[in-house]
């Protein structure tokens, strides 16, 4: 069987300049794609923009300009994000692209033809910020004001002729498929709301809009749009050339492997869009992971508590690496997470200049100052030699697990232990005393150690890349030879060619900066 492997990101509403939270979703989704990459499967990785909605509408006309220009413009600023993230998408997928449009009119007409779509009337809440239609006790009353309990935002009156998804027909099917698939929602915490949920029974769901024309309209009744989140899920087969499912891509990729989304947005991804697929006969995903808030300072970041951690400020003033280790070290993934400036550069500080990038620094100088600039070769490894690097070797089984179950700050844990270690059997195996006295014990230390440091570099390859990929440049290691399966292979070093040029990794960060 190929081994394909198909994860998303949600595709962003660009109404407004990409922020921390967006970085966050994109990153954490990018080092799994790099992971499964370094595993030897065929990646698809995708990301965009979700550009219809009357919130787009309305944040267009704000600044009177024709929504699909505003959309061009902004849809722009995300696709270069992925640049200055260092992404590996393989695709960026708009809304307003034709491919997509065709897509999303297919699984309307698929809807249709199983008898999942009525005529009817919706009058209930709405939030035009979250796109998203509330019942009566998800709402409360702020300040005079109705908003939405779980995100705050204002809700409004809507009362129009609608269609509407018998998503009610699909609650007993959904409960089973939760059951057969334990692990389609993660976290397990996360899960359990949407099992409850499930099971109190499912209303139907309006999915077209009328007050408002910014979408794709209803096949055969011009007076309706699309409801955006039907519209919007369906980007995940759109870049696979649905609905052409004989196409390649759609055979390799579908269903996907994982959604990587924040959990504001679980119900959609986890219900509704699983309840679409069931009526229009595709399959499933294959998970949904639903990771928490990230928080400045313990509060959510927002402009008027002026605690706002801009993404491209960040990486401007301390690098993309920097901020990508960062954030998956701090924040447990699954769980809310507090980030700060102050804990960005101890972070810096202790982890990459002080483990990581020292490790490297003083071995590869060392080995320049002392063995003509090239790895030694050794045959006669001792036991605390053969220790550390089995320990990794054998440890390998685990963090592919952690991974496949994206439990990412377990696997930044061992591969930061890793590096401790390292830098630890450096220092207690001292080889600067044993040059003269005993060079062939020195070699084998510093075979052993640059071995380790080719191991954890490329342990440490999806997450940052950057300062990764110029270790292992300094070492002699091709791309193609930045795999897992290469962790395995002392072969893979090479010991006659000369090292390459040393490169400071990760400057520190002094106080005043
Ligand atoms: O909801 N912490 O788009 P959106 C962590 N277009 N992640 C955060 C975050 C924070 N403080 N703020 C935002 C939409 N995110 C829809 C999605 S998908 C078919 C359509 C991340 O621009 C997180 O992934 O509001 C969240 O789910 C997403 O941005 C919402 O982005
Ligand atoms: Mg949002």
């Amino acid at each position: 069987m190929a081994k394909n492997f198909y994860i998303t990101t949600p595709i962003y509403y660009p109404s407004g300049k990409p922020h921390m939270g967006h970085a966050y979703s994109s990153i954490v989704a990018d080092i799994f794609a790099r992971f499964k990459r370094l595993e030897g499967f065929n990646v698809l990785f995708l990301t965009g923009t979700d550009e219809h909605g009357q919130k787009i509408q309305k944040e267009a006309q704000k600044k009177n300009k024709d929504p699909k220009i505003f959309c061009d413009e902004l849809s722009e600023t995300f696709r270069s994000l992925t640049k200055t993230l260092n992404l590996s998408n393989d695709d960026f997928i708009r809304t307003t692209e034709n491919r997509h449009h065709k897509s999303v009119i297919e699984i309307w007409n698929k809807l249709v033809s199983s008898g999942d779509i009525y005529l009817d009337k919706y009058s209930g809440w709405y939030s035009v910020s979250d796109e998203a239609f509330y019942d009566e006790d998800e709402i409360e009353d702020k300040n005079g004001k109705k908003i939405s309990k779980s995100s705050g935002s204002l809700v409004e009156w809507v009362e129009e002729e609608s269609y509407f998804f018998k998503l009610s027909a699909w609650s007993n099917k959904l409960s089973e498929f939760y059951k057969k698939n334990p692990n389609f929602i993660l976290p397990e915490s996360r899960k359990n709301e949407v099992v409850k949920f499930v099971e109190k029974g499912l209303k139907d769901l309006s999915i077209s809009r009328t007050s408002f024309t910014w979408g794709i309209p209803v096949p055969k009744n011009k007076k309706h749009v699309i409801y955006v989140w039907l519209d919007a899920l369906t980007n995940y087969i759109s870049a696979l050339n649905f609905p052409n499912t004989e196409d390649k891509k759609y055979k390799a990729f579908w269903p996907a492997d994982v959604h990587i989304i924040g959990k504001d947005i679980l119900r959609f991804h986890a219900v509704f869009w699983p309840a679409f697929l069931l009526a229009a006969k595709l399959p499933l995903p294959k998970r949904v992971f639903g990771h928490g808030w990230i928080l400045s300072d313990d509060k959510k970041m927002s402009k008027s508590l002026g605690n706002i951690l801009d993404p491209l400020e960040i990486i401007e003033k301390y690098g993309i690496d920097q901020l990508r280790y960062y954030l998956v070290k701090e924040v447990s993934l699954g769980n809310d997470g507090s980030i700060s400036l102050e804990n960005l550069k101890n972070c810096i500080n202790n982890d990459l200049a002080n483990n990581y990038g020292n490790l490297c620094q003083r071995v590869l100088s060392f080995i320049k100052k002392n063995c003509g600039n090239k790895i030694p070769y050794s045959t006669k490894l001792n036991d605390s030699d053969k220790t550390l690097l089995n320990n990794l070797k054998n440890s390998l089984p685990k963090l592919q697990n952690l991974m496949d179950n994206q439990n990412l700050n377990e696997y930044m844990k061992a591969v930061v232990g890793f590096s401790f270690e390292a830098n630890k059997y450096f220092n207690d195996s001292e080889p600067w005393t044993v040059k003269k006295s005993d060079p062939e014990r020195m070699n084998a230390i510093l075979f052993t150690i640059v071995d380790q440091i080719k191991n954890i570099s490329i342990l440490l390859n999806p997450i940052i890349p950057n300062a990764t990929n110029k270790v292992l440049a300094m070492i002699n290691i091709s791309n193609e030879n930045i795999k897992i399966d290469n962790i395995k292979n002392e072969k893979t070093l090479n010991h006659k060619k000369e090292l390459g040029e040393l490169e400071i990794l990760f400057n520190k960060i002094e106080n005043d900066n």
